[in-house]
């Protein structure tokens, strides 16, 4: 079978009006930000690559991508073999466009199957087997090295995928701020959730995450940590690019 892993990088954000000047005339940068679901990572990172005029490369997009096609072929999540040759073979694209990510599985867009609770629930069984994150880690690192300038969002992007990454941050959110977060997007998605019951999924996660042998959540010893509890995403981003502009 033939497989594409193509990544297309359609016409990119604007700059941000905070972006440093000078960014352009740089070397390819890379830019990793690491967290807990509900964090703000994901909205920082598009929003910092929207402000450089970079690629924002969203990681937990290619285990969910696994994770949902072993859902739709009643693959048993717990069979580590199955699940590492679905995510060699599987033709996932990911196409960067200014409304966001777009992510096609076979051709079909599947941006907002991945985002739904039955996979968000299911997905640390694919995250955590080594041979599934062996073959992701490699997949990411070559959709790295295909974009030039990027930020990079997961949970191991600057301890494992790209750990000679220029600028590293690691944010956090109570469990509080994430569970309200968490039931806003599923809220925009037609879905209902209680905040309670959401809140002790993301303390069952966390402890999930950060405790598994292969990869866990924690920060590289050189990232910038940053708790994003009472920030608007314009604070966060404006924290980001001053960091950034530092290391530029
Ligand atoms: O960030 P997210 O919620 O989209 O991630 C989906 C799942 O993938 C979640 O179980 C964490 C896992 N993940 C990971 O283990 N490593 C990454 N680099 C990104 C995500």
């Amino acid at each position: 079978m033939f497989v594409r892993r193509a990544v297309t990088v359609d016409a990119g954000p604007t700059k941000h009006k905070h972006a440093p000047a000078s960014f352009d005339t740089l070397r390819p940068m890379i830019i990793t930000i690491d967290g807990p679901a509900g964090s703000g990572k994901s909205t920082a990172a598009r929003n910092l690559a929207g402000a450089l005029g970079i690629a924002c490369l969203d990681t937990g997009a290619t285990y969910r991508a696994v994770t949902l096609l072993a859902l739709r072929s009643e693959i048993d999540l717990a069979d580590e073999t199955a699940l590492a040759e679905l995510a060699r073979t599987m033709d996932l694209d990911m196409n960067l466009t200014p409304h966001g990510l777009q992510v096609l599985l076979d051709g079909d867009d599947i941006s907002l199957d991945i985002r739904s609770e039955a996979v968000s629930e299911a997905s640390h069984l694919a995250a955590r087997s080594p041979v599934v994150r062996g073959v992701l880690v490699d997949l990411q690192r070559r959709i790295g090295g295909s974009l030039g300038s990027f930020v990079a969002e997961g949970r191991d992007q600057g301890t494992v995928v790209f750990p000679d990454a220029d600028t590293k941050f690691f944010l956090t959110a109570s469990p509080d701020v994430r569970a309200r977060r968490r039931v806003e997007q599923l809220a925009a998605q037609g879905e209902t959730a209680e905040v309670d019951q959401v809140r002790q999924r993301i303390i069952d996660r966390d402890r999930r995450d950060s405790t598994r042998s292969i990869a866990p959540l924690k920060p590289a010893d050189d990232a910038i940590h940053l708790c994003t509890d009472g920030q608007t995403p314009d604070e966060t981003l404006a924290t980001l690019l001053s960091h950034v502009k530092a290391d530029a």
